[in-house]
C-alpha cells in the first residue's frame, strides 16, 4: 500500500516520477491543450491519458485524467484510483486533483489506497523483465496541506481503505485455505496485529460451545463439513459510547448449497460467501482504530456449507438460539439459518442498533444489479441512516421493501415454527428478510445484501478491482460516525 501524505506544492514544481493532473474543462487544459486534443483526449468523466510532461513540469510523466467541473468526492475517489491504477513502474506519484475540501482530500486518498490494492498472494514472483516496481508514496497537491483536519482526513482514509483491502484479502482467499477453525484464527491474528492493546476483545466459539450455547442455525448449516463451524464475537467498548451497535455477518467459507447442491458454474465463486462476515470484522477493527464513542459487538456467523452423509436434510428441523424451531426446506439458503444466531445474541447483548452484511440472495442481484446492495430494514428511519452513510461513503446502495404478505409465508411451516425457504420463487430477497427479521425483536435493524457488489468477476474499474471489493466497510463506519456524531 503507498503512504500518502499532502504537499501545498504546485503540479508543475511537485518531485515526483508522476503527475496525475485532474482536467475539469478547457481552462483547466492550459499549456497542455495541444497535447491532450492531439492525444483525443475530450474531456469525458473518467478518461485518461498518459504522456511525457516534456518539461512542462518536474515529473517526466503526466497522467491527466478528466473530471466534472464540480467533482463529487466519490467522482474524486474514482478518478484518483483510475489514475493511480494506470501508473506503471513508477514509485512517487504527486496528485492534483483540485479538491474543493477535506471530504474531498479525504476521498482522493482513499481512491489512491483501493485503487493500489492486488491481490497476487498466489502469483509466483515476477522473473527477470516482468519485475515491477511498485507505488510506494503518493503526495496529493492541496493548498489545505497544511490543515490539521486535512492531515486527520489522510490517516482516516488510511484506516478506512486499509480495511477495506483487508476484507477483499479475505474474500479473495481459496476457499480451502480459508476454512471455518482458519477464517477464525485469521480474524484473531488481524485484531491483535492491527490494534496496540486489548481495545477490541475476541472470543471464538468452536462447534462444542456453540452446541452448548444452542446456536442450531451455524451447527446446522456446518454439519456437511469436515470443518465444523465457528462463531467470532468482537467486542469494542469505549468508555465514551454514547449508543451500542451490532453487527452480524454472514462467514460461508464455501457455500456449495449442502444436499440442495448447486451447478458448477454456480458454486464457482462461492468463496465470496463469507464477504459479509469479512466486512463486519474490518469495519469493527476500523472502528476502534479511529476510536469512535460507540460500542460495537460484531458477531461472525463462521461455517462451510457442504453435502456428506451427515448434512442438514431439507426437511430437518433446527432449534435456534432464539428458542424458536424452523423448518430447512432447501439447504442453498443457508445463510439467513447462520445469520439468525448472530442476530439472536445481539438481541440478548441489547444493542441499539443492528446491521447485518450478507451475500444472500441472487434474488437481490436480479432486483439491483452486480452493483447495487439491497436495504431491508425494520424501522424506517434507521434504514434512512443507513442509506444516508451508504451514500456519504459512496457506496451504492437503495432500500427493498419487506412485503407483507413475506410474514404470513414466513410462518407457514406445518411442522415447525417458521420455514427458512419460500416455496414461491419470487421476491426471495424480501423472504430472506422477512426470515431474518423474525430474530430482531424490537431493536432497530437494517440488512445489507450485498450478494451482487461483493465480487467483480469482470476486469477491475475506478477503484473496484477484480475479485473481492471490501464492499459494506465504508458504509459501516460511516453509520458508526454517524451513530456517534462524530466526524
Ligand atoms: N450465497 C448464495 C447467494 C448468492 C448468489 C451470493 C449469487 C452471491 C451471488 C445463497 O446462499 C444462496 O444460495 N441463495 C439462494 C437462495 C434460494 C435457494 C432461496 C439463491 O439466491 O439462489
Ligand atoms: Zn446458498
Ligand atoms: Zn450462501
Amino acid at each position: 500500500m503507498p503512504s500518502v501524505s499532502l504537499s501545498t506544492s504546485k503540479p508543475t514544481t511537485a518531485r515526483a516520477d508522476v503527475l496525475i493532473l485532474g482536467i475539469r474543462g478547457d481552462e483547466d487544459k492550459g499549456e497542455l491543450a495541444e497535447t491532450l486534443d492531439l492525444l483525443g483526449f475530450s474531456g469525458e468523466k473518467g478518461q485518461t491519458t498518459r504522456f511525457p510532461s516534456g518539461g512542462l513540469a518536474k515529473a517526466p510523466v503526466v497522467i491527466a485524467v478528466a473530471l466534472p467541473a464540480e467533482p463529487t468526492a466519490e467522482d474524486l475517489r474514482r478518478a484518483a484510483a483510475r489514475a493511480v491504477r494506470s501508473v506503471k513502474n513508477a514509485a512517487t506519484v504527486a496528485v492534483a486533483l483540485h479538491p474543493a475540501g477535506v471530504d474531498e482530500v479525504e476521498a482522493i486518498a482513499e481512491g489512491i489506497t483501493l485503487g493500489s490494492y492486488r491481490y497476487d498472494a498466489y502469483k509466483s514472483a515476477p522473473q527477470g523483465d516482468a519485475q515491477r516496481i511498485e507505488l510506494a508514496s503518493a503526495v496529493i497537491l492541496t493548498p489545505f496541506a497544511r490543515q490539521t483536519t486535512a492531515t486527520k482526513a489522510v490517516e482516516r482514509a488510511a484506516t478506512v481503505a486499509e480495511a477495506v483491502n483487508t476484507a477483499r484479502d479475505w474474500v479473495n482467499t481459496p476457499p480451502g485455505d480459508l476454512r471455518p477453525a482458519d477464517f477464525a484464527e485469521s480474524i484473531t491474528a488481524h485484531v491483535s496485529s492491527s490494534l496496540g492493546g486489548n481495545e477490541v476483545k475476541v472470543s471464538v466459539w468452536d462447534d462444542k460451545r456453540l452446541a452448548k450455547e444452542r446456536c442450531g442455525g451455524i451447527l446446522g448449516v456446518g454439519r456437511g463439513s469436515d470443518s465444523p463451524p465457528r462463531l467470532v464475537t468482537l467486542t469494542y467498548e469505549p468508555a465514551d459510547a454514547v449508543s451500542h451497535l451490532a453487527l452480524v455477518g454472514k462467514g460461508i467459507t464455501f457455500d456449495s448449497g449442502g444436499l440442495s447442491i448447486k451447478s458448477g458454474p454456480g458454486m464457482s465463486t462461492m468463496k465470496i460467501d463469507m464477504a459479509g462476515a469479512a466486512a463486519v470484522v474490518a469495519a469493527t477493527v476500523a472502528i476502534a482504530q479511529l476510536g469512535l464513542p460507540v460500542r460495537v459487538t460484531a458477531y461472525a456467523c463462521i461455517a462451510e456449507n457442504m453435502p456428506s452423509g451427515d448434512a442438514t436434510r431439507p426437511g430437518d428441523v433446527l432449534h435456534m438460539r432464539n428458542g424458536s424451531t424452523v423448518e430447512v426446506l432447501n439447504t442453498d439458503a443457508e445463510g439467513r439459518l447462520v445469520l439468525a444466531d448472530g442476530l439472536a445474541l445481539a438481541v440478548e447483548a441489547e444493542a441499539d442498533h443492528i446491521v447485518d452484511v450478507a451475500t444472500l440472495t441472487g434474488a437481490c442481484v436480479v432486483a439491483l444489479g452486480e452493483r447495487t446492495s439491497g436495504i431491508l430494514s425494520s424501522d424506517e428511519d434507521f434504514a434512512g441512516t443507513v442509506l444516508a452513510s451508504s451514500r456519504a461513503a459512496g457506496e451504492s446502495m437503495w432500500p427493498l421493501p419487506i412485503a407483507e404478505e413475506m410474514k404470513a409465508s414466513v410462518h407457514s411451516s406445518n411442522v415447525a415454527d417458521l420455514r427458512q425457504h419460500n416455496p414461491k420463487p419470487y421476491g426471495g430477497a424480501l423472504f430472506a428478510a422477512a426470515f431474518l427479521r423474525e430474530f430482531v425483536g424490537e431493536v432497530p435493524w437494517a440488512h445489507l445484501d450485498i450478494a451482487g457488489p461483493s465480487f467483480n468477476d469482470g476486469a477491475a474499474y475506478d477503484y473496484t478491482p477484480n475479485g473481492g471489493t471490501g464492499v459494506g466497510v465504508r458504509t459501516l463506519v460511516r453509520l458508526a460516525s454517524e451513530l456517534a456524531g462524530v466526524r
